[in-house]
């Protein structure tokens, strides 16, 4: 990938595959740029060679541009990903400030009325009428872990606050009886109240993305790591279990919980409308199979720790392994980015390999103990 992709421009992010194989990639202010300096973090960390960590190092230091940003809310993706491995791995002064500033600028999308971070500004639903002015999807736990960061290395106790009581809300609202999940929901700006609960990237407003369940299962555990609340605990395991009992037998989900099903219609203009192929996500298999090692730990559950062996040897296994050289170089084949948007469909997509190595990092310290 480094021979194929040249130097760090700040314009040329490694993210997925054109339809002709070629490398496809993105600026900075998209939302995946620090999962391949990321990524070669972790093969650092998985080999103790110093090419990788100084080819880290220059790919990390690019994304410093990032600190002030404040148009969405994927910062933690976008700086922790990258620095926040950095700091962990090779750290430097300058490191600390750059996570510190970028919890800040995130910081700047939280409203005590919501009580919620806004994970993107206006824009309407798939049918075209509905508008949404303060989305919040569940993807946003994700961003929550350079707060807990940057409040331990700030002193700074409000980015620890605006973490639990975003992922509050999260809870309250975005999860069913049942532990499945809602994509999106719409907060009104001035009540605060919830407006809306249904998708963007997922099947239908009343489905369960596999991604977003995904996000969740690992927000949540990281929520327990961080405050030791055993109600984050609590949801991990429910959410986890949600998961598990809806997986086909090589353990790596279809896009969507209920792609297909009687009661789940797709509406207006996303592709799902007319797009009928059941597709695998291996990204969302990956996720989950690097917080499950997680989980299995902190919840002293044994079975989930077995099954995230299983699941990155399934991830492992030429159905979803790329042979070296192909699949544009990168490791993993068969994710999809967004079906509704008709992108990224059976595609590999850069932060799956992200959470595949990291679930490989956290597989080979479970062997060392
Ligand atoms: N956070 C965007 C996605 O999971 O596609």
């Amino acid at each position: 990938m480094l021979d194929r992709v040249g130097e760090p421009t700040g314009k040329n992010y490694p993210r997925t595959m054109k339809d002709n194989g070629d490398l496809a990639v993105t600026g900075m202010y998209d939302w995946t740029p620090g999962f391949f300096p990321g990524s070669l973090w972790y093969i650092y960390e998985l080999t103790g060679d110093t090419i990788w960590r100084n080819q880290a190092e220059k790919w990390t230091t690019t994304l410093e541009p990032l600190k002030t940003f404040t148009g969405h809310h994927d910062l933690g993706f976008m700086v922790y990903c990258s620095y926040g491995n950095a700091e962990r791995l090779a750290p430097k002064p300058e490191y600390k400030d750059i996570i510190i500033e970028s919890a800040k600028s995130l910081s700047t999308r939280y409203d005590e009325r919501t009580k919620s971070i806004k994970s993107w500004n206006y824009r309407k639903a798939w049918n075209d009428t509905t508008e949404w002015f303060f989305p919040v999807i569940v993807d946003n736990m994700m961003n929550l872990e350079m707060l807990f960061a940057a409040s331990q290395l700030s002193g700074d106790k409000r980015y620890y606050d605006i973490a639990v009581t975003h992922a509050n809300s999260t809870m309250k609202n975005h999860l069913r009886e049942d532990y499945s999940s809602y994509h999106v929901v719409d907060y009104d700006t001035i009540t605060g109240n919830v407006k809306y609960q249904g998708t963007c990237q997922g099947f239908s407003d009343n489905s369960t993305w596999s991604r977003g369940q995904a996000w969740i299962i690992y927000g949540y555990t990281m929520m327990y790591r961080e405050t030791k609340d055993s109600k984050y605990l609590e949801t991990a395991i429910k959410t986890a279990d949600f998961y598990l009992k809806n997986l086909p037998e090589d353990l790596v989900p279809l896009w969507d919980f209920n792609v297909g099903e009687a009661g789940y219609t797709p509406e207006g203009k996303s592709y799902a409308v007319t797009f009928e192929e059941k597709l695998k996500d291996a990204s969302a298999a990956a996720i989950t199979c690097s917080a499950l090692f997680e989980l299995g730990q902190l919840a002293q559950n044994k079975t989930y720790t077995e099954t995230a062996i299983k699941m990155l040897h399934s991830l492992a296994s030429p159905a979803y392994r790329a042979q070296l050289g192909e699949n544009a170089d990168f490791l993993l084949m068969h994710s999809v980015g967004s079906i509704p948007h008709k992108v990224e469909i059976d595609k590999p997509l850069t932060y799956a390999d992200y959470y595949f190595l990291e679930a490989l990092v956290r597989y080979k310290n479970l062997k060392k103990e």
